[in-house]
């Protein structure tokens, strides 16, 4: 199977990329499943029920979240009844939507997609380790589920970093999230989970993680807040992990980075290429 996970959509330029490049990408690459991280999409704030529908007319399977997912008040509504809508899963217990969810992938096999948030340097939220083994103990990757895939949003690269390790051979990708720019660290580890630390944004880089470089610049010289942070509106880089599954054991046999776009280096997994 292969896969492709894009990170964080970060306003208009993220979305128009996401519009414009993800339909060819499944088509050309013949991708079996996409996964986009869109809790900035709605100008850097949150996701619109609008714009997740159109993220998934691009073709994407599913759209995780993280810390901004209620930003947009209407995302409490739409969690509830948009069953490709995810926000973590170790949210307190009453919280709308859901964080997990089991998905049929192009080529009919089935995905266990899990959102989790991590708590170093963020909202105190439930134990995001006990939480994975929940789902996982739930969905077993090659019982009930051939594929997992652990959107892990967090701060710190220790916490990501010492859950890749924990689920090594449990999952087939856990992918960092939430800041914004991608990591040089992704590899197959030993037991054959995928992993990078932070997958970047699907955003312009000419920016301060996605926002209009003026405001952050100016709250960091005076901080006195002034205008509202607004997403910058430059041409973005779609940013990404692309990794290729071994059908008969649901783990990940080659990943590469995915940059189309924008101001950063450009790069094309060399397995998608025929
Ligand atoms: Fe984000
Ligand atoms: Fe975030």
């Amino acid at each position: 199977m292969r896969l492709l996970f894009l990170g964080d959509i970060v306003g208009r330029s993220g979305r128009n990329a996401i519009i414009d490049r993800l339909p060819g990408l499944i088509a050309d690459r013949r991708l079996d499943f996409v996964v986009v991280n869109g809790e900035n999409a709605a100008g850097g704030f949150g996701i619109t029920e609008d714009i997740h529908t159109a993220v998934l007319d691009a073709g994407a399977d599913v759209v995780t979240t993280g810390n901004h997912v209620f930003d947009q008040r209407e995302a409490l509504v739409f969690a509830e009844r948009q069953d490709r809508f995810l926000r973590p899963t170790n949210f307190p217990v009453g919280t709308p939507g859901r964080g997990s969810g089991l998905y049929m992938a192009r080529n009919g096999g089935r995905v266990l997609v899990v959102n989790i948030m991590g708590r170093v340097f963020m909202d105190a939220l439930d134990d995001p380790f006990a939480a994975i083994d929940r789902e996982l103990e739930a969905c077993p990757l090659g019982e009930q589920a051939d594929v997992v895939i652990i959107d892990f949003h967090a701060e710190a690269s220790s916490e990501k970093q010492a859950a890749a390790w924990y689920v090594d051979g449990r999952v087939t990708l856990l992918i960092g999230t939430h800041t914004h720019v991608p990591t040089a660290d992704y590899r197959v580890l030993p037991g054959g989970t995928a992993y990078q630390t932070d997958v970047g944004m699907c955003g312009d880089y000419q920016s301060v993680i996605g926002m209009d470089k003026d405001e952050p610049v100016r709250r960091f010289l005076t901080k006195v807040p002034g205008e509202r942070f607004s997403a910058a509106r430059g041409e973005a880089t779609l940013a990404g992990l692309a990794v290729e599954v071994d059908d008969s054991t649901g783990l990940a046999t080659a990943v590469a980075p995915l940059r189309i776009g924008g101001v950063l280096e450009q790069a094309i997994p060399p397995f998608w290429v025929d």
